[in-house]
């Protein structure tokens, strides 16, 4: 019983997944229905109109029942030739997983390297694509998890990379539905994102929106994928409201509570909370004279806090005296900085009172540890 209770306590602050709230796990629970029928067409239009919504974009946005390195090849295996060069700013852990997703699909990553708690600005990029002749796309990871950092300049790196030629892609995993990136007026040919973090629903679907661009492209070349053939999901969605290959239906009917809940809110309101939830993590770390892992402030993501942890203290005992003692969970870095930086998930349905939480048990656990601040 205890652990039954301590585990209801329990706050999912990590980087994803996030916390789901009892409307959105109570879809998880319906019965099922067939996906080649009348109820699962209704149910995938609403999906449809809820990630157009979310997405901001006229153009259709694909649910993938797979997680978010799926996603990620989705878009990569549907534009990625044999050959072609692709841009990768690389400042973290998942713009190198992005490398190598490229290179699976037999494409060349142009790795542009920029130090570890900063984003690429659009001078970078704007070089990059005038030394390299016919780039066939720029992918950019939107927030870096493993960083905490957030790209300021994405609106007009998305900009060049059009005015250049190449195709725009979007790993907004970890901040669509919680930052502002609306896709169209942004001009983003690809963008991918998750239910498992901003959309506040369990793991299990990616999402991506798939720009004219990209379909034109792709009605003049071969496929080069099967399960993710993006003209092959468009068809099946235009001519029958379905998806070509069996779709999670729990997850289809949890997302589409979470989409409901994020119109009712508002994307507006959304970003807002966000923000505000993101400044208080900072505000309160910096009181604790915890420092933010970005370099500058406009680097601070508004959905992944990135943190150094005091030298003193030991990680693993910081996070499991969090988990025990306060029932909240944390996350420690990734790769190169796994001892170093601690990361705490701001997202979907993160409140100030979850701030506020979450700030309390992290500075009774340093100061348990001998951490005084
Ligand atoms: C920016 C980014 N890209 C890609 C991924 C990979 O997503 P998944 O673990 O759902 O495959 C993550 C996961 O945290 C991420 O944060």
């Amino acid at each position: 019983v205890d652990s039954e209770a301590r585990a209801l306590r329990t706050l999912l602050m990590i980087p994803g997944p996030t916390n789901v709230s009892p409307r959105v796990m109570k879809a998880l629970v319906k019965p099922l229905i067939n996906h080649r029928g009348p109820t699962f067409h209704k149910l995938y239009e609403e999906i449809e109109t809820g990630l157009q919504y979310l997405f901001q974009t006229k153009n259709p946005v694909i649910p993938l029942t797979c997680s978010g390195t799926g996603g990620m090849e989705f878009a990569i295996s549907n534009v990625v030739r044999p050959g072609d060069k692709v841009l990768v700013p690389s400042f973290g852990f998942f713009c190198e997983r992005v490398c190598k997703a490229v290179e699976a699909y037999g494409g060349k990553p142009i790795r542009v390297e920029v130090p570890l708690g900063e984003a690429p600005r659009l001078s970078l990029v704007e070089e990059a694509l005038e030394k390299e002749a016919s780039v066939r796309a720029v992918v950019i990871v939107c927030n870096e998890t493993s960083t905490g950092v957030r790209v300021p300049d994405l609106k007009d790196i998305a900009k060049a990379t059009r005015e250049h030629g190449s195709f725009f892609i979007a790993d907004a995993i970890s901040n669509l539905g919680g930052d502002p990136l609306p896709v169209d007026e942004w001009g983003i040919d690809l963008c991918v994102t998750v239910t498992q973090k901003c959309i506040a629903a369990p793991p299990g679907l990616a999402l991506v929106s798939v720009g004219e661009r990209v379909l034109e492209a792709l009605k003049k070349e071969a496929p080069r994928t099967l399960y993710f053939s993006a003209l092959e999901y468009l068809r099946y969605f235009q001519e029958r409201r379905e998806t070509p290959y069996t779709p999670s239906i729990p997850l289809f009917f949890a997302l589409n509570e979470a989409l409901k809940g994020i119109m009712e809110e508002g994307l507006e309101a959304r970003f807002r909370r966000h923000r505000e939830c993101a400044l208080a993590f900072y505000e309160g770390l910096e009181k604790m004279g915890i420092k933010p892992f970005p370099k500058t402030e406009d680097f601070r993501s508004n959905t992944v806090i990135a943190a150094r942890k005091p030298e003193s203290i030991d990680m693993a005992k910081l996070r499991s005296l969090m988990e025990t003692n306060y029932g909240i969970v944390i996350a420690s870095g990734l790769g190169q900085l796994r001892d170093s930086i601690f990361r705490i998930g701001s997202m979907g349905i993160v409140s100030k009172t979850i701030v506020r939480r979450t700030l309390e048990a992290l500075k009774g656990s340093l100061a348990s540890l001998g951490y005084g601040g």
